[in-house]
């Protein structure tokens, strides 16, 4: 059976693309934080049609937790055909988390980092396996400063999301070079501007604006979620990699986004705040 694990699985994109991959039969392996969000999505994605749900407890921001997440799917399941690296979040102001690494950097990289590192070689044995990160035409315009890539001086949440999703663009693409000739893709997309809880972090005073723009302009999570769909299932895709999707369209990313030297070193800078050797395949 068809395995698929996504990370941020209990709302938004996530959710709604689980249920919309479910309908097409195959085993979600759905990752959540929080256990009663993770039980109702499994309940909604049972009902969508999957063949299998299986639920695992993660808080992708504390590098235990990843961890002990690809111990437990390394355990349990012997192919993984498609990992989503998908958990995401905004954070107005700076923090830190419990390795001591910038929020949202720790989440929307260094998480999804990790995780396929640590499940990479269960990937390249399941075959034709895809990895698909969830990026954002956020990322254009972001820089990447490996001194300080968490912002300790002139951190915005608007600068520090941008750089993760740059991030996410840049791994995705040395992802694609390592994994050359193994099957395995590796690509990262856009969503579009998606009607979701991630934009509960506006500050006070913005959100009734926030709430209509949310109504008016924005698209819905179940469009948001075709778009992950889109990129993890359609047959079409099986051997493009190291791509940008905007739109279901392959786009070329920000310039920093295509500067191998950056997309390197940043691996090489994730796998030694997380402890991994710098590997090379
Ligand atoms: N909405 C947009 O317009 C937009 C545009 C571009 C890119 N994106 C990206 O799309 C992805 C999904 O976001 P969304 O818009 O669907 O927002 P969302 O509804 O807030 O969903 C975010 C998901 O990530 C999970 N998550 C956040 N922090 C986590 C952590 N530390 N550990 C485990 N899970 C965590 C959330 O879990 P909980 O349910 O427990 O909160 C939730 O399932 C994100 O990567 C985001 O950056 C969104």
């Amino acid at each position: 059976m068809r395995t698929i694990l996504i990370t941020g699985a209990t709302s938004g994109i996530g959710l709604a693309a689980a249920r919309q991959i479910a309908a097409g039969g195959g085993r979600l392996v759905l990752v959540g934080r929080n256990p009663e969000k993770l039980a109702v999505s499994a309940e909604r994605v049972r009902a969508a049609g999957a063949g299998a749900v299986d639920t695992v407890e993660c808080d992708v921001a504390a590098q235990d937790s990843v961890r002990r997440l690809a111990g437990e799917v390394l355990d349990r399941y012997e192919r993984i055909d498609v990992l989503v690296n998908n958990a995401g979040g905004f954070f107005l102001g700076r923090s830190e988390t419990v390795d001591g690494v910038e929020s949202t950097f720790a989440t929307n990289h260094l998480g999804g980092f990790l995780l396929t590192e640590l499940l990479l070689d269960r990937l390249v044995a399941s075959g034709s396996a895809r990895i698909v990160f969830t990026s954002s035409v956020m990322h254009f315009g972001a820089t990447m400063d490996f001194e300080d890539p968490g912002f300790r001086r002139g951190y915005s949440g608007q600068k520090a999301y941008s750089r993760s999703k740059l991030a996410n663009v840049l791994y995705a693409r040395a992802l694609s070079r390592r994994l050359a000739g193994t099957g395995v893709t590796a690509n990262a997309f856009h969503p579009g501007a998606v009607a979701t809880g991630i934009w509960d972090a506006a500050p006070w005073f913005a959100r009734p604006v926030m709430g209509v723009v949310k109504r008016i302009f924005m698209v819905s999570s179940e469009e948001g979620g075709q778009r992950l769909t889109y990129l993890a299932t359609d047959p079409d895709l099986g051997a493009v990699t190291g791509c940008y999707f905007q739109g279901d369209r392959v786009k070329a990313p920000s310039r920093v986004a295509q500067d191998d030297a950056v997309g390197d070193r940043l691996s090489a800078v994730s796998a030694e705040l997380v402890g991994l050797p710098a590997r090379s395949r």
